[in-house]
């Protein structure tokens, strides 16, 4: 099964993209994940990215296709994968088409979460301070006045890509509002109808 979970900064993609990694037997593709240890190894791409990421700005299109189009060659994503932050724009999304066609797959489905803009500030807020109160490093990214700039990039640049979906018959909504295992009910529910088809 091969998806792209779709929503803005703090609607669930990576909480829910962990949950189902063992569900599904596939991994979990964050771009932000890759990019963040691209910063702390400070590899070219870390060193170009580190600034964009931590104004909450996008990293250009070019590195991020680029990351994508490697990770997707490993052997673990050969029958598939979650594509968690990627695309996040249409000119990635299109790359991605591409790169996918090369190949001869194609995508099952985008999951995008539905949310309340307003709820998510303090969703970042708490895991701020549930990061710090561990010890770990919090995200630099995860401050009230970068995450403003993380949404206006949202909505300005990732935001088209459910008409862009709605245009390829894959967009599945689900509401991201939830408690978050009654959004992993509503997640499976929908990857279930893949499956079913895929093996039927
Ligand atoms: P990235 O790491 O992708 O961050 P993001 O999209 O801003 O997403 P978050 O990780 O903040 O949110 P999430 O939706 O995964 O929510 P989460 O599950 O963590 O990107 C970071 C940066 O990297 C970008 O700004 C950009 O600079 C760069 N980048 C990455 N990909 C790029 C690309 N393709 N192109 C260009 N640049 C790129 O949940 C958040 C919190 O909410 C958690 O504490 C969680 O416990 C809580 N929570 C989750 N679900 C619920 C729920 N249902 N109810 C209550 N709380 C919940």
């Amino acid at each position: 099964m091969r998806i792209i979970l779709l929503g803005p900064p703090g609607a669930g993609k990576g909480t829910q993209s962990e949950r189902i990694v063992a569900r599904y037997g596939i991994p979990q593709l964050s771009t932000g994940d890759m990019l963040r240890a691209a910063v702390a190894a400070g590899t070219p791409v870390g060193l170009q990215a580190k600034a964009v990421m931590e104004s909450g700005g996008l990293v250009s299109d070019a590195i991020v296709v680029g990351i994508v189009a490697d990770r997707i060659e490993e052997a673990d994503a050969r029958n598939g994968f979650i594509l968690d932050g990627f695309p996040r724009t249409v000119e990635q999304a299109k790359a991605l088409d591409a790169m996918l066609s090369q190949k001869g797959i194609a995508l099952d489905a985008v999951v995008e979460f539905v949310v309340d803009e307003n709820a998510l500030v303090g969703r970042i807020a708490k895991r701020a301070e549930e990061t710090a109160a561990r010890g770990q490093p919090v995200r630099k990214d995860d401050t009230p006045e970068v995450f403003k700039t993380r949404l206006d990039a949202y909505r300005t640049l990732t935001a088209p890509l459910s008409d862009y979906y709605v245009g390829t018959g894959l967009l599945q909504t689900i509401d991201g509002m939830k408690p978050v295992d009654a959004v992993t009910e509503d997640l499976v529910a929908v990857l279930n109808r893949y499956t079913a088809t895929a093996t039927s």
